[in-house]
């Protein structure tokens, strides 16, 4: 039964906060802050009765605190992402990605929430010599984007180590699934993949192609937020969030026209600036300390998405 503990999800009309959103609905009430710059009233269609929306951007401070305050914890996905948009234009991802994320913690911190599970980036890790990428390693980040999230980071701990907060970070790896926006040239490659599969057009592949991420099912990820507001042991930290898995954008092209039985090559184009060469993680300190056991292969989450995709 859903207790009465109240959570709240910025950026929960997003694909990944929207499948949260979901997660959390049988566990308390749940509040929306989503300003719909990049997320869709759409995604929160199924639950819309259930939730409370509040149309807020986290760059306004005055307009968040009165959300939040309360709260048992605020799952914050609220961001401006992509590395090539901060790349192209850094003032708004700067805005939101770290002025709005301090906005976040220093709510919560007044608010008296009890917990903040912020959604970091892989990105941070940039070019290591060494796979898999563990937490211990040093970060090196190469846009403004992997900056951002980094920065998130460390506030989070700060925000343990300074007023109490119970911050917990954790680094998405490359999420995809249903929902996720193919819109703009700034979406996710694997929801471009899928609206050119269906399209049956060709995608575009930015180098070689031989570029490789551990991409993570959405649900897994969304499972792995609860938990780490839910561990104990864990304030102050910060924990990757993938897969595990390490698969090329080649090799991800070449199984979803498998999987349709169509041959549509891509367009090769050169490299883009920030972009990280490979990425895979070591889950093991996730599945350790907060009981992370993603569930989804990809083949089983192409399909889904796909079908998904289909009927959208
Ligand atoms: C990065 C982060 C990820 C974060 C995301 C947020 C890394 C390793 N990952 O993802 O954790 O959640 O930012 O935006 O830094 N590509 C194409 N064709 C396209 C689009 C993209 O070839 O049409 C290529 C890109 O050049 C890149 C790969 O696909 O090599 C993945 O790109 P994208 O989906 O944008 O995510 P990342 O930048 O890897």
């Amino acid at each position: 039964m859903a207790s009465d503990l109240k959570f709240i999800v910025t950026g929960g009309a997003g694909f990944i906060g929207s499948t949260l959103v979901q997660t959390l609905l049988d566990r308390g009430r749940v509040a929306v802050i989503d300003n719909l710059l990049t997320g869709h009233e759409a995604n929160l269609e199924e639950v819309r009765g259930q939730i409370e929306f509040h149309n807020v951007d986290i760059r306004d401070a005055a307009a968040l605190e009165p959300v939040i305050r309360g709260a048992d914890t605020v799952f914050h996905l609220a961001a401006i992402p992509s590395v090539p948009r901060s790349i192209d234009d850094p003032v708004p991802s700067h805005q939101v990605n770290i002025d709005g994320t301090f906005n976040v913690f220093r709510a919560a911190a007044l608010g008296k929430v009890r917990r903040v599970v912020y959604a970091a980036s892989s990105s941070a890790y940039g070019d290591t010599e060494v796979l898999p990428k563990t937490e211990t390693m040093t970060p090196l980040p190469k846009s403004p984007y992997a900056v951002q999230k980094l920065l998130g980071e460390y506030y989070g701990s700060v925000f343990h180590s300074c007023f109490g907060l119970e911050a917990v970070s954790l680094r998405f790896f490359n999420v995809y699934g249903p929902r996720q926006d193919p819109a703009s040239p700034y979406s996710g490659v694997l929801s471009l993949f899928m609206k050119h599969l269906i399209a049956r057009t060709c995608p575009t592949i930015f180098g070689d192609g031989e570029q490789s991420r551990d991409f993570t099912f959405v649900e897994d990820v969304a499972e792995l937020c609860w938990k780490a507001s839910q561990a104990s042991g864990v304030a102050g930290k910060m924990y990757n969030a993938g897969n595990g898995n390490q698969y090329t954008l080649n090799q991800i092209w070449k199984l979803l026209q498998q999987m349709e039985g169509v041959n549509l090559p891509a367009n090769m184009a050169p490299p883009r600036a920030g972009d990280v060469r490979h990425s895979k993680a070591d889950t093991s300190a996730a599945v350790r300390d907060l009981g992370h056991a993603p569930r989804v292969t990809i083949e089983q989450g192409l399909k889904r998405t796909l079908e998904w995709y289909r009927g959208a």
